[in-house]
């Protein structure tokens, strides 16, 4: 496909170059682009009260002004997560802060949430063409002084253009941010969140966005406090800031959080101690080194209804979207499933 090859084309160019060409490919041609034809009914899902044509998702990170997510259901993603989107507009951390770890099929990134703060953002989201299933992912300034407020502001702002609202509470690259993860703050959190959404009389999901990087303490209190907050779900996981031994790239060395091939383990591992935790009582979207269909089924065997991904897009160009759902219709055939929910947690 002519985009899988412009996509190679692009990898000679450093990582954010790349990126940002992307997004402005995606803008000017999305209209030329041909949309990926309908998906086999087998892969369609309702969940979060929306039902979703595939459950093959783009995740946070990749339009974080929301400039894109039309083109990007386009190329046959069953929905779209842009973010993350702060109250106040960023330029995030200095470059270069986006890496490839080609040999190990990884990325680092140390973005530092750069975005064009959420007013911008409500504008060119709320003035989509509304044809697909679009969350928004928001989280707190770097220099705020109430990061609970942040997010609440946020999500007072862009709740009622999205289809669900990721709380994402857990990018290595703003410091401290982690630690809204820690019990009582996660509690206070969920809290001041499920207040302003009542204020906003609107029932849309929230899902809280966490780490991989996770001790058995943490592993039991997230899931407690999600609980008991009656939030609808947990997108599992964001970045890790460990390093494998196995990685062979000469940017391994490099500071911020590691996605890609490497991170399909660990972040599939807590999918399943969530899963094992909650049951089916929250929704579980599974993100983390997904790059083909077989590892879009493992994460939903774990417990995912919905799997989202990035970093194989920089590898593999947009073609990748409609190989995984082919490859993962054919798992689901092999192993005797009807359909994406037959096969959740099993
Ligand atoms: C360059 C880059 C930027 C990212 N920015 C965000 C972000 O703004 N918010 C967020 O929640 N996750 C962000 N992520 C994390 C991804 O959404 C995803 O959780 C992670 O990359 C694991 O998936 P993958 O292995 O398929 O890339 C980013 C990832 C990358 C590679």
């Amino acid at each position: 496909m002519i985009l899988d090859a412009a996509a190679s084309v692009l990898r000679l160019f450093p990582a954010e170059t790349a990126h940002l060409a992307t997004i402005r490919l995606a803008r000017s041609f999305a209209p030329l682009i041909p949309a990926a034809p309908p998906d086999d009914s087998r892969l369609g899902i309702r969940v979060l009260g929306r039902d979703f044509p595939n459950p093959i998702g783009l995740a946070a990170g990749f339009d974080k002004n929301a400039e894109v997510p039309v083109a990007m259901l386009g190329f046959g993603f069953g929905f779209v997560e842009c973010g993350t989107v702060t109250p106040r507009p960023q330029a995030g951390n200095p470059r270069p802060r986006l890496f490839r770890l080609s040999e190990d099929r990884a990325v680092i990134n140390r973005m530092g949430f750069n975005n064009d703060g959420m007013e911008v953002v409500a504008q060119r989201f709320a003035a989509r063409r509304r044809n697909g299933i679009c969350g928004i992912n928001i989280g707190a300034n770097k220099a705020s002084l109430d990061r609970i407020e942040d997010y609440r502001l946020a999500l007072a702002r862009l709740a009622p253009l999205a289809d669900y609202v990721a709380v994402n509470v857990s990018s290595p690259n703003t410091p401290g941010l982690r630690g809204l993860q820690d019990r009582d703050e996660l509690a206070r959190l969920l809290e001041v969140l499920r207040e302003a959404r009542a204020q906003l009389q609107t029932s849309v999901p929230l899902l809280l966005k966490i780490a991989p990087d996770l001790d058995g303490r943490a592993l039991d209190d997230i899931p407690d406090v999600a609980l008991a907050a009656g939030i609808e779900g947990l997108i599992v996981s964001n970045t890790t800031i460990t390093r494998p031994p196995s990685l062979k790239s000469r940017n391994a060395a490099e500071a911020g959080g590691l996605s890609g091939v490497p991170l399909f383990e660990p972040s599939t591992r807590i999918l399943r101690e969530m899963r094992a935790r909650i049951g089916a009582k929250l929704v579980l979207i599974g993100v983390g080194g997904v790059a083909s269909g077989a590892d879009a089924y493992a994460k939903i065997r774990a417990g995912a209804s919905l799997v989202q991904l990035y970093s194989a897009l920089a590898f593999q160009g947009p073609g990748l979207v409609q190989r995984i759902k082919q490859e993962l219709l054919g798992c689901l055939v092999r192993d005797g499933f009807a359909s994406v929910s037959e096969a959740i947690g099993k």
